[in-house]
């Protein structure tokens, strides 16, 4: 089983005020563990240190220390080692604007992983292309594969980059906010299509966001961050029904109440997952 660990991992930046230094602990002695079928929740606000610490997971950024392991073995810094680290590890992005270059078709975004990580030839990455945006729910894909981003909405242009994430077949997906720049009637839809990819893929998700409703939802467990560090971690249910920490409290009071959704209610029933009335707030248009 490929689980990713993360052990006691800690950032340090330095931040300049003129002739001053600092030094801002942005992820501190955090540890946990992302296991196929599993899909863990990071929460907290803003500047808590969640993006950093999926920059760390994805090697954007490298760890001042600790250590982070997949499938028991130190992961590849360089070179083939990093580029097999990063066929297994794969993220999607909160901006879909930003992460799919404009002067591109959507087939150039797909077929180009997939060559580059070795999943098709040049004879089959058109209909490689074809089936992942079929996996997306972007049907019938052949009038979406020669269109460029701005011809999508944002949630078909998320849709695309999740396929794109999915392009080299990996195990981990993580996902930093992923649909807080969408609509808000479009967010359980994309939601929604992440949480059946991850069941049939059999994916370790990090789903990370500042919405504690679709955490308890769509997660196994919640990490809720405070100034860089987790302040509680446990199974989604008892974070939220029976918080511990000082600082999940006051999250879960701030969370906002809009009336019931009978559709997100629905889903949450077919799921087997108690739903107050509170977490019911997006709608699913898909
Ligand atoms: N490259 C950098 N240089 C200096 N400081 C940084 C850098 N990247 C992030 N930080 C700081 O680290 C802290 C954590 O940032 P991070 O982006 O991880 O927060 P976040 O929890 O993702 O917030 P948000 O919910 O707003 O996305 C912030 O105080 C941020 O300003
Ligand atoms: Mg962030």
């Amino acid at each position: 089983m490929t689980t990713l660990a993360v052990t006691d991992l800690c950032k340090d930046y330095t931040l300049r005020n003129g002739l001053k230094f600092s030094t801002l602990h942005a992820v501190k002695d955090v540890s946990f563990e992302l296991v196929p079928g599993r899909t863990v929740a990071l929460v907290g606000q803003s500047g808590s240190g969640k993006s950093t610490i999926a920059k760390l997971i994805s090697q954007l950024e490298r760890p001042t220390s600790g250590s982070i392991t997949l499938g028991g073995e130190p992961i590849g810094t360089r070179g083939k080692a990093l580029r097999e680290y990063r066929d297994q590890v794969q993220m999607v992005f909160q901006d879909p604007f930003a992460s799919l270059n404009p002067f591109h078709t959507i087939g150039h975004h797909l077929e180009r992983p997939l060559l580059l990580h070795g999943k098709a030839t040049r004879r089959t990455a058109r209909d490689k292309a074809l089936a992942l945006l079929e996996r997306v729910n972007l049907t019938p894909a052949q009038s979406y594969i020669d269109r460029r981003p701005h011809e999508l909405s944002g949630g078909q242009r998320q849709r695309v980059a999740i396929a794109r994430a999915l392009a080299p077949e990996p195990t981990v997906l993580v996902a930093d906010e992923p649909v807080s720049m969408l609509d808000v009637s479009i967010r359980l839809g994309v939601l929604n299509l992440l949480a059946r990819l991850q069941r049939e893929e059999n994916l370790a998700l990090l789903y990370i966001t500042h919405d504690l409703a679709t955490a308890r939802h769509f997660s196994d467990e919640i990490l809720v961050m405070y100034r860089g560090e987790v302040v509680e971690q446990g199974p989604a249910d008892d974070v939220i029904l029976r918080p511990q920490a000082e600082f999940t409290k006051k999250l879960l009071v701030a969370a906002p109440e809009p009336g019931a959704n009978p559709r997100f209610i629905a889903e949450a029933e077919r799921r087997g997952v108690p739903m107050p009335d509170h977490l019911a707030h997006a709608e699913d248009l898909t």
